[in-house]
């Protein structure tokens, strides 16, 4: 049985949104930014960010696979669905829910920088840098959390738990 221990509140990640948005609103209003999300973790915190951003973006997913099932990466990053929209002269915003490792969000990096945007960023709500196996850049950041495997809004254990509105700490 799966005990599940709150370590971020719904109220307080709602909070770190809003700050998160108004700081991109200010940097990208005159932009037209690209928002490339990283399937699936991403889906809730994009959208949740995108209403609250409240300036015109477009928005595009890509999905790459690492973990497989349970809770270690499997340290082989799979391209499971590319980008459609032409990424060229863009002002690309990569939103990623998590970055562990570090070995998703440095083969997003390089996928779109090889299409040549205006610029590149990264977006991610949690970062867990006990994780990381490679240095990445992190742009705008949500949390910095410990080392442990977090379950809700949108991330989750074995494809469960991807709807609690809370960030929560999975004990067994
Ligand atoms: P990385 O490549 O190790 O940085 O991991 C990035 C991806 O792994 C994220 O986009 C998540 O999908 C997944 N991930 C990493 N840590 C966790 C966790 O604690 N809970 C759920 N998913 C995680």
């Amino acid at each position: 049985m799966n005990k599940l221990k709150v370590l971020i509140s719904k109220e307080e990640i709602e909070k770190k949104v809003t700050e998160l948005a108004a700081e991109l609103r200010e940097d990208y209003h005159e932009k037209n930014p690209l928002l490339i999300g990283a399937l699936k973790g991403c889906f809730v915190f994009m959208s949740d960010l995108v209403r609250k951003l409240d300036i015109p973006v477009e928005v595009d997913f890509i999905k790459v696979s690492s973990y497989g099932i349970g809770t270690h990466s499997s340290g082989k990053i799979k391209l499971e669905h590319g980008t459609k929209t032409p990424i060229e002269g863009r002002h690309v915003l990569v939103i990623e829910d998590i970055v562990d490792t570090g070995l998703t969000v440095r083969f997003l990096l390089d996928y779109i920088s090889r299409r040549k945007p205006a610029s590149l960023k990264l977006c991610t709500l949690f970062d867990k840098p006990s994780g990381r196996v490679m240095a990445v850049p992190i742009d705008y950041m949500g949390f910095t959390i410990p080392d442990a495997f977090v379950i809700g809004y949108g991330l989750d254990f074995d494809e469960k738990f991807r709807y609690l509105p809370d960030l929560c700490i999975l004990e067994d």
